[in-house]
């Protein structure tokens, strides 16, 4: 007898996962400042129009694609195009295996950072200073020793499954961020600067907003913020029970994502104009000084001007990124974890170890060559790699899958014709994007 498929044993634990997924430091860092760097409100605008026309229905098929396969994304993909070309599914299958490697290997770096920087209040607090040097040092030995210490902590989840280690860890985590996530907005908006911060991110440029940087940026960010083109929502949709409402469940977790990076720019945004009225510099030619400086040089900078209070609120901070990221590192890893676990019969303990071990040495090349590969691999990725994928997927769905008219034939009112749309207007969307940012090059 076959064994039962691990899965989500909630509504509840899937949105939180699935939202956890998505909700990362895409949300947080990503989304802002993107947002500050291409006019504010516009690209706030651009992002919600790019999100409901594309990011959404994307969301919605690969969750599809999964649920319906019940299986990992090389298995699924293989089936959703067994009739017309199985190879060309399971090679779009191992193309997001390689993605989610990608992902994990530029990510946990990040998300490494995040934890020195969660720890280097306590260091502060006991007078440590040697140790809170190292752990804001953008040293290769702090590299070393986080980016492993990120890796292990979301093996620990994953070892344990999906019910008792994603779900369990995803309706812990999820929650407290977003306490941490208000509770950081309300104390920075009652600062001095804040108000400039709120009209630059709530009031559009228009004059900004058919920018092909700006709606190629915001595209790339969508799909990278809702987690999509690598199979992560796939896998978490093929662990939903297969009675489940996908349209609605899809609906609250684009809403949560989506709703965090709107509080994330209310957060940051307000943050930078907070830290320029103390003094900080932080513009430079109408831009933010080097992405990477926002959070690791204004914001900390921010609240060292603060005094004590500085203190907590660099804590909760840098604790809220970390939770923001393990919840993300755990949905990438559990990728490649499944396919090797279903597809080549391995243990879960030892698939999580083959893939760390995998991750590990990616993000060592990448830690060595740091200079040019890593902004290198995240613009290729999350440009290009991401919304091609999405554009595959929709094929997928929309023409492939039991000869493309499923999802038509299955789908009664408003969903027929979002069936249609996501058949036809969808894939010729995307195109758009890209030809017209080919064109404008
Ligand atoms: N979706 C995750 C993020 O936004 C990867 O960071």
């Amino acid at each position: 007898m076959a064994a039962i498929r691990d899965g989500f044993q909630s509504r509840i634990g899937f949105v939180l996962a699935a939202a956890g997924a998505a909700v990362g430091l895409g949300n947080i860092w990503g989304f802002p400042t993107q947002a500050a760097n291409h006019g504010g409100g516009a690209f706030l605008l651009v992002y919600f129009i790019v999100v409901f026309l594309l990011a959404l229905p994307a969301l919605y098929t690969e969750l599809y694609i999964g649920h319906q396969a019940q299986a990992n994304p090389v298995k699924a993909l293989k089936l959703a195009w067994t009739e017309k070309a199985p190879k060309v599914g399971a090679t779009a299958g191992y193309i997001g295996l390689f993605g989610a490697i990608v992902m994990l290997s530029f990510y946990s770096i990040v998300a490494g950072w995040m934890l020195a920087y969660a720890l280097e209040p306590f260091a502060r607090l006991f007078g440590l200073e040697a140790l809170s040097e190292f752990l804001k040092s953008d040293s290769l030995e702090r590299n070393l020793l986080f980016t492993p210490l990120m890796l292990l902590l979301t093996a620990s989840i994953i070892f344990k499954g999906v019910k008792s280690g994603i779900e369990a860890w995803s309706r812990r985590l999820m929650p407290l961020l977003l306490v941490l996530l208000v509770g950081l907005i309300v104390y920075i908006a009652t600062q001095d600067g804040a108000q400039a911060g709120f009209s630059a991110y709530l009031q559009p440029d228009f004059s900004k907003v058919t920018d092909p940087d700006l709606i190629i940026a915001a595209m790339g960010q969508a799909f990278f913020s809702l987690s999509l083109g690598v199979g992560c929502m796939m896998i978490y949709g093929s662990y939903l029970k297969p009675n489940e409402n996908l349209p609605r469940l899809t609906a609250s977790v684009a809403m949560l994502d989506t709703g965090v990076a709107f509080l994330a720019g209310l957060l940051i945004i307000p943050a930078i104009y907070v830290a320029q009225h103390n003094g900080v510099q932080v513009f430079q030619d109408g831009k933010l000084i080097g992405e990477g400086q926002l959070i690791f040089a204004v914001l900390p900078e921010l609240f060292s001007s603060m005094g004590e209070i500085g203190l907590v609120v660099a804590l909760t901070f840098f604790v809220l990124m970390a939770i923001a990221s393990l919840t993300s590192t755990i949905s990438s890893t559990e990728i490649p974890v499944s396919f090797l676990v279903e597809n080549h019969g391995v243990t879960r303990r030892s698939a999580t170890w083959w893939v760390t071990a995998t991750v590990m040495l990616a993000s060592l090349t990448i830690i060595f060559n740091f200079e040019w590969l890593f902004g290198l691999v995240i613009q290729v990725f999350t440009q290009y790699q991401l919304p091609l994928m999405g554009l595959f997927y929709f094929i997928t769905v929309g023409w492939m899958w039991r000869r493309g008219n499923q999802l038509a034939l299955e789908c009664k009112g408003w969903m027929y014709y979002f069936a249609q749309y996501v058949r036809f207007v969808c894939p010729i969307l995307m195109t758009a994007v890209f030809v017209n940012v080919a064109f404008n090059h």
